[in-house]
């Protein structure tokens, strides 16, 4: 798909935000009842340019949970309360007063599940007056930009991840006023997945460990895993590897989790932030 794409037969526009990565899709109403080819059309979109934003929708929570089943069946979150009438998905709040911002830091969504979440779509149902916008890194261009001896390096290793540093007994990063996490002992789990991981659809290499849940690497002493970890951290989102989104309300974003990171900026103190979450369940990253 051109950069400014717009299709004949579902009239989609396609339009992408920065270099690195990120579209703005537009000539769709995500509440109707799309045509599999739209569908088709959106998801490969999404393959190719990794996040999608969708400006001036207008979505209950249940049209927005609809929208996300086209895409795949959708997960619960093992850590955080959902919304009481719908289990599959969050309303991410952050109240002016709160200290902490959920997603404020450079992460994947779930990558302490062994089978990860293959997309997240947010919805803006309150946004501050300036400020809280939402950063993306593309995780195969960091993986491409790195040395042929460092992608040798990294290749057969694999790294631990765990929710523990997020969600378990005492972590109250992810605590804010609004939302409420659950279940801290179920927290300690260590899965272990590839640090280059290839996404299933592109067959594209891409970086696959975040500051949030990624604790080591497997074989490597620990002041070693550290510092590879340190470096990988910092090197994956990289301002080139980047692009920011400006929330309106009725803004939506649709991330792939094989392929980006994400960070929810905290930069409008004294304001208020409504998001709505949900999430297509994944595969075993390989
Ligand atoms: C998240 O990390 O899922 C939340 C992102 C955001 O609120 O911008």
């Amino acid at each position: 798909m051109t950069p400014t794409a717009a299709t004949e037969t579902t009239g989609l526009s396609v339009r992408r935000v920065s270099g690195a990565l990120g579209a703005v899709v537009s000539g769709v109403d995500l509440a109707a009842d799309l045509s599999a080819e739209t569908i088709a059309e959106i998801r490969r979109a999404f393959v190719e340019h990794h996040v999608l934003f969708f400006r001036d929708q207008n979505l209950t929570p249940t049209q927005q949970i609809a929208f996300g089943k086209r895409f795949g069946e959708l997960d619960t979150h093992p850590f955080v309360v959902a919304n009481p009438e719908y289990p599959e998905l969050i309303d991410v709040i952050t109240e002016p007063d709160d200290v902490f911002n959920f997603g404020g830091g450079w992460h994947t969504d779930v990558t302490f599940l062994s089978e990860p979440d293959l997309g997240s779509i947010l919805y803006a149902v309150e946004v501050p007056e300036a400020g809280g916008d939402t950063l993306f890194a593309n995780q195969h261009a960091a993986y491409d930009a790195l040395s042929g001896t460092m992608k040798e390096l990294l290749e057969p290793l694999s790294a631990f991840h765990s929710a523990g540093p997020q969600y378990a007994e005492g972590a109250l990063s992810t605590q804010t006023k609004a939302i409420k996490t659950t279940n801290p002992e179920g927290a300690s789990e260590i899965v272990s997945h590839p640090v280059v991981r290839t996404h299933p659809e592109s067959g594209r290499k891409g970086l696959y460990v975040n500051g949030a849940f990624t604790v080591g690497i497997d074989g490597l002493h620990k002041d070693e895993s550290r510092a590879l970890l340190r470096f990988l951290f910092s090197h994956a989102v990289k301002e080139r590897f980047t692009c920011r989104f400006a929330w309106e309300p009725g803004s939506l974003a649709m991330w792939d989790n094989r392929s980006v990171q994400h960070y929810a900026l905290h930069d409008f103190a004294g304001q208020r932030r409504h998001m709505r979450r949900i999430t297509i369940k994944g595969d075993r990253p390989t």
